[in-house]
């Protein structure tokens, strides 16, 4: 397996008497969009800040490409692009003018990138034109085409889908998947747009005052939460009954209308051997489904519960008093 491409041990960020950041383990595999969700003041900012040498650590250490970040940051964020919070640009100049005064500061291929990183993020044709008259979305794009202006593996974004409307939402998802399943970069990307985090990213941490509650895959965050088949038939108290009796059925819950939510397996299998019984047994059945909870609702179990869930992290001390 090749080693995390970031990597933290107990990070942490402080300041005064408040925890912004407390003892984080996070480990970003290589070649993956990674999604780094909670709300707001849960400390995402200040940890990129962190991963970005932009702020120092209280203790613990932030390492990026293996390399520790507060020790030796050119070589850690060699091959690394950023964007965090809203990017600023020099608003008299054009879009490509600010990726040059950029680029100068870079190595002597990134110039040369400029045509390139302005056709991914789609401002090509509005490259000539002065900053001052983008509008938001354009602002957040032409922040992405600066961040690849370095060629990076790793692309560390902070809410970069902020202000982008439906349709700018869509083209950054394809745009940030290019990244990662074209061109094999790994996007770390900060949000609170649950929905979107769902679609785009392969992996999420959720963070909550400054503290990791759980990290993994999206399947294994989405399958921890509650799966089953849900079915609409006609006689839901007998079906009630049918499925209580099933095999592999581990509890039975009412939904709205006529539906039923058989908890436990997911499969055709589990669908088919539902979908007999209910026949079977008289019922009509009117459509069968599998059924997950969303990204969304996992998020808001686990920030409203005390106790982080499994996943290898520690329970954490108790919250900061504020004052
Ligand atoms: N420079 C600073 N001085 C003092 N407190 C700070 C500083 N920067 C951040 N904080 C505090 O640290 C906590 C985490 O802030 P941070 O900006 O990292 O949150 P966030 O998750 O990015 O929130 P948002 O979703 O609103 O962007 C907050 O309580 C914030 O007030
Ligand atoms: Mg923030």
């Amino acid at each position: 397996m090749t080693p995390p491409i970031i990597e933290t041990e107990s990070l942490t960020k402080r300041f005064g008497q408040r925890f912004a950041v407390r003892e984080v383990a996070l480990s970003v595999p290589a070649g993956t969009c990674f999604g780094f969700l909670g709300p707001n003041g849960a400390g995402k900012t200040t940890l990129i800040r962190m991963l970005l040498a932009l702020a120092r650590p209280s203790s613990g250490t932030a390492r990026v490409r293996g390399v520790d970040v507060a020790a030796d940051p050119v070589r850690a964020l060699r091959r690394v692009g950023g964007m965090v919070e809203e990017p600023r640009f020099y608003p008299y100049l054009t879009g490509r003018q600010n990726l040059e005064a950029w680029a100068a500061l870079l190595d002597r291929d990134a110039r040369a990138r400029i045509p390139a990183v302005l056709a991914r993020v789609g401002l090509e044709a509005r490259g000539g034109e002065r900053v001052s008259r983008y509008s938001l979305g354009m602002r957040q794009r032409l922040g992405v085409a600066r961040a690849l202006l370095s060629d990076p593996e790793l692309l560390i974004l902070d809410e970069p889908s902020n202000g982008l409307d439906p349709a700018g939402m869509a083209e950054f998802r394809e745009m940030i998947r290019g990244l990662v399943d074209q061109e094999g970069r790994t996007v770390f990307l900060s949000s609170h747009l649950l929905d979107e985090v769902q679609r785009i990213c392969d992996a999420v941490a959720i963070v909550n005052h400054g503290t990791v509650m759980v990290q993994g895959s999206m399947r294994e965050l989405i399958e921890a939460g509650e799966t089953g088949i849900e079915v609409d038939c006609d006689d839901v108290g007998r079906a009630l009954g049918v499925l209580h009796g099933l095999p592999g059925v581990t509890a039975v819950r009412n939904r709205a209308g006529s539906r039923l939510l058989a908890v436990g397996s997911t499969t055709r299998e589990a669908a088919m051997g539902i979908t007999r019984a209910l026949v079977e047994a008289g019922v009509g059945v009117a459509s069968v489904a599998k059924y997950e909870e969303s990204l969304e609702q996992r998020y808001l179990q686990i920030t409203a519960g005390a106790t982080p869930s499994s996943g290898g992290m520690p329970p954490p001390p108790p919250a900061p008093v504020a004052g």
